[in-house]
């Protein structure tokens, strides 16, 4: 599968000479953390001007490949060239001066600076002897904006911007960098679709500046639509380098996976889905400028999708319902009884669940185990009643690792060390744990490699087969088609739509309901 775009590139290992257009070669690469081997000999190499995809299965090494490269880990073995010169990346000062900047997967922005300070947070900051001015800094940063194509007002303090911002922040740090590397872990993660777009235009100028950008993702379409090259990792290992143009995407999920899969996401009709029981209720639900009015009834055993673009106030709308932000109007039953939720814990105690859409600020403490972030619901509702002795916890925390299969060498480790896709299955897996009667899920699938989003839904199915009801939203159509058997479409704050799963006939026609046309 190894193209002929490859074998002039990768002429060091062969022997040949090495082409004056190879930016970085990183070759026999491995890596081991507290003696668990997470990279095998892995070679990488990566050519100017081309846009590199790097995949594989949460947890097969890709961030640590890239970490390495960007001086925040360094290698047990292996050699790195930068230009054909052999460079030690011994920190991220020396990646830096080496041309190469990096957009984590997980954010290293600081929330309360404003955007501007973040974006020159660690590039040059001295110039005449000073810290360059917040003016100075504000108005370039207003300049790589304009030239991403996004509006963003430089001078907002980051708290203020939802997850989408943090991530066109941290694109924008990099760039100001004046990097000619440029690492791009799962960047559209966390953008709107159309925010997605203009990041895709700005790589296409980047490219034809001679930049060159290794790009993490998930998702094939993104991966055909913008990569020359894929690179593909299992276990550790390097399994496949390929140009794209002479790869398909059956075979690279062969590559990622390890065996034939139907990676098509279908709906099911499931038997459950008939049922009629309401088992919560929303009446005129308003919440701030985002919610505004929205009135639905979810009954046992439904998965209700809620569609609409950023900003459109679904995640609002579970916050609501969850006792984050107050409501200002309308009422609410669960089961039949008028409820009043005034705090999560309240929610909680109602039956409630909610996976958040950001899982490093809300939905995990990186620093504790595995195990305690799993049992964290789980202790919170039985402070009042119940009572978990040790043995009890360590075996419930298994049984989730396993049901999930959670990557992870020793329930003790601090969560913060999982792969991104495995830290978000422990999210899920925490609330799932609870047993609530409603579960609402904002992005659950986010980061998520290719087996275990089709796992998900899968989960997703058989809560709601159980007799619970769901509320998933997710920004990616096709799973949302796959998975629910209604879906409300919102827009400011609004319920524009309130469709069953049958009455929709393909994506294109639920993309013309959220856009509105
Ligand atoms: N600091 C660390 N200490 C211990 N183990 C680690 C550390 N960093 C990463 N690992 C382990 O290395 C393996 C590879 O992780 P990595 O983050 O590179 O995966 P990934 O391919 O980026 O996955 P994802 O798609 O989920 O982001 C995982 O099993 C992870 O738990
Ligand atoms: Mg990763």
């Amino acid at each position: 599968m190894t193209g002929a775009a490859t074998a002039d590139v990768t002429g060091a290992a062969t022997g040949t000479t090495v082409s004056a257009e190879q930016v970085v070669e990183m070759s026999g690469i491995s890596k081991a953390f507290s003696g668990i081997v997470v990279l095998k000999n892995v070679d990488f190499s990566l050519v100017k001007g081309e846009v590199h995809a790097l995949a594989g299965e949460n947890g097969a090494g890709k961030s640590t490949l890239m970490k390495i490269l960007q001086g925040v880990y360094t290698a047990d073995s292996g050699e790195i060239r930068v230009d054909g010169i052999p460079v030690k990346i011994t920190d991220t000062f020396a990646a830096r001066a080496a041309g190469i900047g990096m957009v984590f997967q997980e954010f290293s922005l600081i929330s309360t600076l404003t955007v501007a300070q973040n974006v020159f947070l660690t590039a040059e900051p001295i110039e005449r002897g000073f810290l360059i001015s917040d003016r100075v800094a504000r108005e370039r940063t207003a300049a790589i904006f304009a030239d991403m194509g996004v509006e963003v007002d430089p001078a907002a303090p980051l708290a203020n911007l939802s997850t989408a911002y943090w991530q066109l922040t941290e694109i924008a740090k990099a760039l100001a960098q004046n990097a000619k590397v440029l690492i791009m872990d799962e960047p559209t993660a966390s953008l709107a679709k159309h925010e997605a777009e203009a990041l895709f235009e700005l790589i296409g100028r980047l490219k034809a500046r001679g930049i060159s950008i290794i790009y993490i993702s998930h998702r094939m379409d993104e991966i055909y639509r913008i990569a020359d090259r894929i690179t593909v990792l299992r276990d550790g290992a390097h399994v496949l380098t390929s140009a794209l143009s002479s790869i398909t995407p059956a075979e690279i999920v062969e590559g990622i996976v390890g065996r034939k899969i139907d990676g098509q996401l279908e709906w099911r009709e499931r038997a459950a889905s008939a049922g009629r029981v309401p088992v919560l209720e929303a009446t005129g639900l308003t919440s701030g400028a985002r919610v505004r009015d929205v009135s639905f009834t979810l009954c046992e055993g439904e998965i209700i999708g809620l569609a609409g673009l950023m900003g459109s106030g679904r995640t609002e709308l579970v916050r609501a319902l969850f006792g984050i932000d107050a409501l200002s109007s309308g009422s609410v039953k669960i089961g039949g009884k008028p409820v009043t939720i005034r705090s999560t814990k309240q929610a909680m105690a109602r039956g409630l669940a909610l996976i958040p859409e950001d899982r490093r600020s809300q939905g995990l403490v990186l620093e504790h185990s595995v195990r305690d972030n799993l049992m964290l619901p789980l202790l919170d509702r039985t402070t009042s009643g119940g009572f978990l002795n040790a043995q009890k916890i360590v075996s419930l925390a298994q049984t989730l690792i396993s049901k999930f299969s959670i990557k992870v060498s020793n329930p003790t480790m601090a969560v913060g060390k999982l792969s991104g896709g495995n830290q978000q299955k422990v999210v899920i897996a925490k609330w799932l744990g609870t047993e609530p009667k409603v579960l609402m899920m904002d992005e659950p699938t986010a980061g998520v490699d290719i087996g275990t989003k089709s796992e998900i839904l899968d989960m997703v199915r058989a809560i709601a087969d159980d007799g619970k009801g769901v509320l998933f939203i997710s920004s990616e159509l096709p799973e949302l088609l796959a998975v629910s058997d209604r879906i409300l479409v919102l827009r400011n704050g609004e319920v524009v739509k309130n469709m069953v799963r049958s009455e929709i006939p393909n994506e294109e026609y639920l993309q013309l309901a959220i856009q509105g046309a």
